[in-house]
């Protein structure tokens, strides 16, 4: 049976991946080079230093310092959190609340597993804190997505055992994690970026919790 659900923040709760993309974006161009919204996919779920790794790798650019590469990551971050500011409730994206209520109703606790060190920033923005009783996030974990870490531990934290648990995730690297820690997995998104999800969809406005706690468990799929 299904106790828990785990989500993912960026890009599943609030559309802020389009904002760490507009900021990578600019410091690729800023660093002479373009940055496609298809090379970004990989970016998706992972954390910041390794985001800007892949970014570098994209560009070419292989001989910065460590200290170079801590400057070009905070100048990404202030420009994020410029974009972050915008922030209102109403960013929550379709069917979020109803979803996370519908599912509170039937007693099925709720967490979220973010690689992101400005998750609490965030959910305070857009006011939806009250609606989780765990919060996992880029302060509290050492190993990135794909690794399962912030999975478990957010499965612990709801004293879930991971079999129970369902992640919902729009990144590859997050879907990953999740089928690493022994969770199902509902990719929100493109169902070929997102292939080792064992469902996938566009919206939280497809998804009625009955239908999937019950169907989501069953092999084949
Ligand atoms: C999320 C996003 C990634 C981001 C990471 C770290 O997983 O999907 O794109 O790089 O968090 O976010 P931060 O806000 O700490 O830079
Ligand atoms: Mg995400």
């Amino acid at each position: 049976p299904f106790e828990a659900a785990i989500f993912d923040l960026d890009g599943v709760i609030v559309d802020t991946a389009k904002f760490h993309y507009r900021a990578w974006k600019r410091l690729a161009g800023e660093l002479g080079f373009a940055f496609s919204e298809r090379e970004n996919e990989q970016l998706k779920g992972v954390s910041r230093m390794e985001s800007l790794d892949l970014l570098l790798r994209a560009g070419g650019i292989t001989d910065l310092t460590a200290e170079q590469k801590e400057d070009l990551a905070s100048r990404k971050n202030e420009w994020y959190k410029e974009l972050l500011e915008t922030l209102t409730p109403d960013d929550v994206l379709p069917g979020v609340r109803s979803f996370l209520g519908r599912l509170h109703s039937r007693g099925i606790r709720t967490a979220i597993a973010s690689a992101s060190k400005n998750a609490p920033l965030i959910l305070e923005k857009v006011n939806i804190r009250p609606l989780f009783d765990v919060v996992v996030d880029g302060n509290s974990t050492a190993r990135a997505k794909p690794d399962p870490e912030v999975f478990l531990q957010a499965a612990r934290l709801l004293t879930a055992e991971p079999a129970a648990c369902i992640v919902f995730e729009d990144a590859a690297a997050g879907v990953e994690g999740a089928v690493r820690a022994g969770m199902r997995v509902v990719g929100i998104g493109d169902r070929e970026l997102l292939a080792r999800a064992h469902l996938t969809v566009t919206s939280f406005e497809q998804l009625e919790p009955v239908y999937l706690l019950s169907h989501i468990g069953i092999a084949g799929y």
